[in-house]
């Protein structure tokens, strides 16, 4: 049987006004006690069930998943790993905010087995950014897909849709 985890990582640099996701504005977090706590929930999932699953698909969400250090990533991920067997290649993604993104955190991510980023770029115009409450622009944004492009096989980016003010001539444009 086929299985996907799903890990959250509820902390932002900022809370976009527009955001129904469990996302806070921290500006300490005790980052190994809140891994801890992570691991122990996969512990107490993996007891209580029936079967061991093939691990398929691995997924750090948010919040800002960007935000946490490779180490965290990684202790995650080793923990996965000795609870349930893995498929050969499973997809193993982050959840990057343009604006919480790091070369050297993506290396050390990718280090730890993260394959997959997918990232928050939600427009492409500062304008449209700006009113989204966004921290980041578009050339920002831009320079974090190229950076995600070099270090990851797979990349996929999130656009914002139907926003009160976009008409379908604007849309377009930014699907092009
Ligand atoms: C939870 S965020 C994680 C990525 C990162 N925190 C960021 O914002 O760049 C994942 C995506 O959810 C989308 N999103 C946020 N609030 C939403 C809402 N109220 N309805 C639909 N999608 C939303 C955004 O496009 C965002 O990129
Ligand atoms: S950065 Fe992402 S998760 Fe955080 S508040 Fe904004 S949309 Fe939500």
């Amino acid at each position: 049987m086929a299985f996907g985890v799903y890990v959250h990582w509820p902390f932002c640099a900022a809370k976009c006004p527009y955001c129904d996701f469990n996302s806070h504005v921290r500006t300490a977090i005790d980052e190994d006690g809140w891994v801890d706590g992570i691991l122990a929930e996969l512990e107490w999932v993996a007891a209580h069930q029936a079967q061991r699953p093939v691990v398929e698909t691995i997924f750090f969400g948010g919040g800002t998943p960007s935000l946490m250090a490779g180490k965290s990533v990684g202790r995650v991920l080793q923990k996965i790993a000795a609870l349930w067997p893995m498929a050969n290649d499973p997809e193993i993604t982050l959840e990057a905010n343009p604006a919480s993104t790091d070369a050297a955190r993506f290396g050390d991510c990718r280090a730890a087995g993260v394959n997959r980023v997918s990232l928050g770029v939600q427009a492409l115009n500062d304008a449209d950014l700006k009113n989204l409450g966004r921290l980041q622009e578009v050339a920002e944004a831009k320079a974090a897909l190229c950076m995600s492009m070099r270090q990851f096989d797979w990349v996929s980016l999130d656009l914002i849709y139907a926003r009160p003010d976009q008409i379908d001539a604007t849309w377009r444009d930014v699907l092009k």
